[in-house]
């Protein structure tokens, strides 16, 4: 039977992971139909800069669905059943103020974790809140699958500003993308696998592999990972930085090999030998504009001007397209195929607050994410988490309540910084060019 088709909105359509979408779009139309898309941005020209690529693909591979481009919101939610959101407050120039900043100091350059997490958590915290309340005086229905990092950040905060809000779905590729990286080294396929996992976002583990007979994986990926490097499944098309982000993970466990760490651990567990190794004057925003934004933009403009995509490459090859188009899926024909989900803990780490939101394995359908039940948490893991979200609480509380206390309280308990002096230093810079986004009150 054919499967009842959505429209979906598509908010930040000026990011060059969107063409990559469109082509998971297309290579899911049988699973998840779609019969409208409606690009959204705020900036017309970054988005214009793919158009002519977007209406050919579709024009080409998915006739049957109509495209609209717009920037105004009224178009873009009053009538969708699914928003895709992947929006970055600030563009690349921000993520680049975020990575380099920190380094000045030696403390960790990174987009989602240490002080650029902050930093970039806060302005996503203001955007997100003006889309979801947008979004809702439209409609209660919508589903907003988000994509917006610092997804733990995000995540948090949009529980606290919209608690009632059971239409909200944060979601993250890096253990999916992790999972894939897993299968390839077991020569299993991805669909075999049953992981269990717990942490925060970018702050987790996997606990256990199976496969679906029930068979124990997790023994032999360790194993491996003790003596070959860790690689992403991709790893060919993967910049530098990345493999050395993977490589990482062998380091990690060979102090502490129980649990498999997602790649983001290692700033926590590293960041010294990071700073070290960082270019302070070229950072992953620069590696990411001069590597897939570029490809991506000469590819779109390829397509101006043609009707058919002869010679012209289409863009497939996306973790977070398919991750979105999957999950979308699984909510619209309720599937509650599995995922690794954020989701409010609420007893699934027994010993462990109630009101975090946690990543877990768990599954998603009509009703959105359900995480599965994890119980008690060894205290070198707990420890870690608690630190970790005590400071994304006081991160989303510094921007609730625009105090600077929090904030600097927030900065000295993450990991990646510790020491209250370099906090502030940190801090005091962020703000001052952040002015345009978030401000806070001494
Ligand atoms: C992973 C993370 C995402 C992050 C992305 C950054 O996929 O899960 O949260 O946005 O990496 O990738 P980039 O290539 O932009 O550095
Ligand atoms: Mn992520």
């Amino acid at each position: 039977m054919k499967r009842k088709s959505h429209i979906i909105t598509i908010a930040g359509a000026g990011s060059a992971r969107v063409p990559a979408l469109l082509g998971n779009l297309i290579e899911y139309k049988d699973r998840f139909p779609v019969s409208k898309i409606i690009m959204y941005d705020i900036d017309n020209e970054r988005m214009g800069q793919m158009e002519a690529y977007d209406r050919l693909v579709l024009k080409c591979y998915y006739p049957e669905a109509e495209i609209v481009f717009t920037t105004d919101a009224e178009t873009a939610y009053s009538k969708t059943d699914f928003i895709f959101c992947q929006m970055r407050v600030g563009k690349g120039e921000m993520r680049s103020n975020d990575e380099k900043i920190p380094l000045k100091y030696g403390l960790v350059g990174q987009e989602t974790c240490g002080p650029g997490g902050f930093s970039y958590g806060m302005r996503s915290l203001q955007g997100m809140k003006e889309m979801v309340e947008k979004v809702r005086s439209y409609s209660k229905e919508t589903w907003i699958l988000n994509y917006t990092n610092p997804a733990a950040i995000v995540a948090l905060g949009l529980d606290r500003m919209f608690p009632e809000d059971k239409r909200i779905l944060n979601l993250c590729d890096q253990p999916y993308s992790l999972l894939k990286s897993y299968a390839k080294i077991l020569e299993v396929d991805q669909e075999e696998l049953v992981p269990k996992y717990f942490g925060l976002n970018h702050f987790g583990w996997f606990t256990d592999l199976k496969d679906k007979a029930g068979n124990d994986l997790f023994e032999k990926l360790r194993t491996y990972l003790r003596d070959h490097d860790f690689q992403p499944f991709n790893a060919e098309q993967r910049a530098k930085s990345w493999l050395d982000t993977y490589v990482r993970v062998n380091k990690y466990m060979k102090f502490f090999d129980e649990y498999i760490p997602t790649t983001y651990m290692q700033y926590y567990m590293f960041a010294d030998e990071i700073v070290e190794e960082s270019d302070p004057e070229y950072t992953r925003a620069d590696e990411a504009k001069d590597g897939r934004e570029k490809e991506v933009f000469e590819t779109c403009k390829s397509a101006e001007g043609k009707t058919t995509m002869e010679g012209i490459e289409m863009l497939t090859n996306s973790v977070f397209g398919k991750l979105m188009v999957e999950v979308a899926e699984s909510i619209a024909y309720d599937l509650n195929n599995p995922f690794v989900v954020m989701v409010k803990n609420n007893g699934l780490i027994t010993n462990f607050p109630a009101e975090a939101i946690v990543e877990v394995d768990g599954t998603i359908g009509k009703d959105g994410a359900k995480g599965n039940y994890v119980g008690e948490i060894k205290p070198f893991y707990k420890g870690l988490m608690e630190g970790q979200y005590a400071y994304e609480l006081l991160t989303v509380e510094a921007f609730m309540e625009k105090s600077y206390t929090k904030a600097l309280q927030a900065l000295t308990l993450n990991r990646t910084v510790i020491s209250p002096v370099k906090a502030k230093m940190v801090l005091d810079d962020l703000m001052s060019v952040s002015k345009d986004f978030w401000v806070l009150e001494k």
